[in-house]
């Protein structure tokens, strides 16, 4: 390895791949019946349209009874490994950004080194395997930390590997039923790397601290306020692109060759968001769009007559969301939308919220619904991430060989086990008990208690085989989660 210092080496992401629970809930079918009237909708028709139309959602991923965070992760980092062709010996450094990690002092990252080197029989006892923890910004700090690390030339091996997993949980009949899902995205960190070079110095990041999301120690689903939710993480996608546009502007400058103009739809190419449902994205295009667009009015003179009926609407707050309204529905913006955005929504809508892996999932989306990846190659993908508590950093990176770099894998394991691929639908009680999870031993923690029956037996997979029981002079592992493979 050439172990010269420059900060202009190219550093990135190498090789993305992604895992999700084979177990779905249709969220048209039996489940809509039957929560229709249970969360007083008008009708089963109502409750469809709003998920589908008004949230994004048609179905969600679910885990099975022997499937957690981190077999999600080693499961993803087992097809990154494979697709990319490379020795997992030349993997330095294991960082996973969680929200559901599955223990309250171990890393997540620990497990999954272990899984690793059972599945590959290697030893990986030189890497160092961290765990980040910041709701759904967690892996972007963990890619951050793993970037940064082959920038000073501080890695010891070719390869480090960032995860994002998340299994995301809320309660039963609440509005936050719907954004559930669960799923991990593996990403290879090289240097000169053949999917995306990211961008140096340009990113732009707001810290608050805000109560919009939480879970609470103990807790297994999340506490949320969902329309405040929706105010935070758009306030502070909102300064963060900001700041991400003034350093993008200042770089630009300092290497004299960018001649991009300066507005955040020419800086950009591809827009992914944190997406905990599509819709999401919906909001936050229009309200860092329109804020570039808005700012250039002489240059989108269609916004005039829209900002002059948003001003009779009241407040600030009211004018910016009347002209948000009145831009959705503009021809503009949904074709600006429809190439810019959409494209990376095309799995969010079948897998669900997967919290930390979420804008990460918008990047193997966009590269799996593109007819012709080749096409892809040279653009500037702008990433826009978000964690509830509250943070937001939004930076870009340029598309190097994506035809080359990425396997599609995703598209064709969402469709059902009959027809080829792997999903199997749950019937709403199946999925109703697997919610529940394990009953609690008496004035025990359910985490303490040994798995559910599966649904479907493990094969071919990593599996939550048995959760420790002892608490000897001789043995202890209470509550210690035991991960196997299980051959197919
Ligand atoms: P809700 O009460 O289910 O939905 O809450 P609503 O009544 O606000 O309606 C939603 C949209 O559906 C509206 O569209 C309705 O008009 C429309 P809009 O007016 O905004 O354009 N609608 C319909 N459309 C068509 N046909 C119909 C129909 N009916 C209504 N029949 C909410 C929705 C997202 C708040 C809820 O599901 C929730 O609380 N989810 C969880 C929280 C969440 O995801 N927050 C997002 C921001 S925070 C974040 O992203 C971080 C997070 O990922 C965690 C982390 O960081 O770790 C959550």
């Amino acid at each position: 390895m050439n172990r010269s210092f420059s900060y202009e080496q190219r550093v990135g992401i190498d090789a993305i791949a992604v895992h999700v629970p084979r177990l779905y809930v249709d969220l048209v079918g039996e489940w809509a019946t039957k929560r229709a009237a249970e969360l007083g909708e008008p009708s089963v028709e109502a409750l469809i349209g709003k998920v589908q139309k008004g949230v994004g959602v048609v179905e969600m991923a679910i885990p099975d009874a022997h499937e957690d965070s981190a077999t999600l992760a080693a499961m993803a980092a087992v097809k990154v490994v494979l697709q990319a062709g490379i020795d997992p010996r030349e993997i330095g450094t294991i960082a996973v950004g969680t929200e559901t990690t599955v223990d309250q002092s171990k890393s997540i990252a620990a497990y999954v080194l272990g899984m690793l080197e059972r599945r590959f029989g290697i030893d990986l006892r030189e890497s160092g395997a961290p765990q980040f923890q910041f709701a759904c910004i967690g892996a972007t700090y963990a890619l951050e930390s793993t970037v940064n690390m082959f920038r000073a030339r501080e890695n010891t091996k070719p390869y480090g590997l960032v995860i994002a997993t998340d299994v995301s949980r809320y309660p039963l009949l609440s509005p936050g039923e719907y954004t559930q899902g669960a799923g991990a995205v593996a990403m290879l960190i090289s240097e000169n790397p053949r999917l995306c070079t990211l961008d140096p110095r340009v990113a732009g990041t707001i810290t608050r601290d805000e109560r919009d999301f939480f879970r609470p120690n103990g807790m297994s689903t999340a506490v949320v306020d969902g329309k405040y939710s929706i105010d935070v993480y758009l306030d502070c996608m909102a300064e963060a692109t900001k700041l991400f546009l003034q350093r993008s502007a200042l770089e630009a400058k300092r290497n004299g060759a960018d001649v991009r103009g300066e507005r955040l739809d020419q800086r950009v190419d591809h827009l992914l968001f944190h997406a905990p449902f599509p819709r999401m994205a919906e909001y936050a295009a229009l309200r860092i769009i329109g804020e570039a667009w808005r700012s250039n009015v002489e240059q989108f003179p269609f916004l005039q007559p829209l900002l002059e009926q948003a001003k009779l609407s009241g407040d600030t707050q009211a004018m910016q969301r009347a002209f948000e309204k009145s831009l959705a529905a503009s021809k503009p913006f949904q074709e600006f939308f429809a190439a810019r955005v959409t494209p990376s929504l095309t799995l969010a809508k079948r897998i669900g919220n997967i919290y930390s892996g979420s804008m990460y999932l918008g990047l193997a989306s966009l590269l799996e619904s593109s007819p012709d990846r080749s096409r892809l190659a040279g653009s500037r993908v702008g990433f826009f991430s978000y964690g509830s508590g509250a943070s937001a950093r939004v930076f870009s990176g340029v598309l190097v060989a994506p035809e080359k770099a990425y396997k599609p894998h995703i598209l064709a394991e969402l469709c059902a086990e009959t027809a080829g691929g792997s999903r199997v639908a749950l019937s709403l009680a199946d999925y109703e008990h697997l919610h529940r999870g394990p009953l609690a031993l008496e004035g025990a923690p359910a985490s303490l208690s040994q798995p559910l029956p599966s649904i479907r037996a493990a094969a071919g997979e990593f599996a939550l085989t048995r959760v420790g029981a002892e608490s000897s002079r001789a043995r202890v592992d209470l509550g210690y989660r035991y991960y196997d493979w299980i051959p197919a």
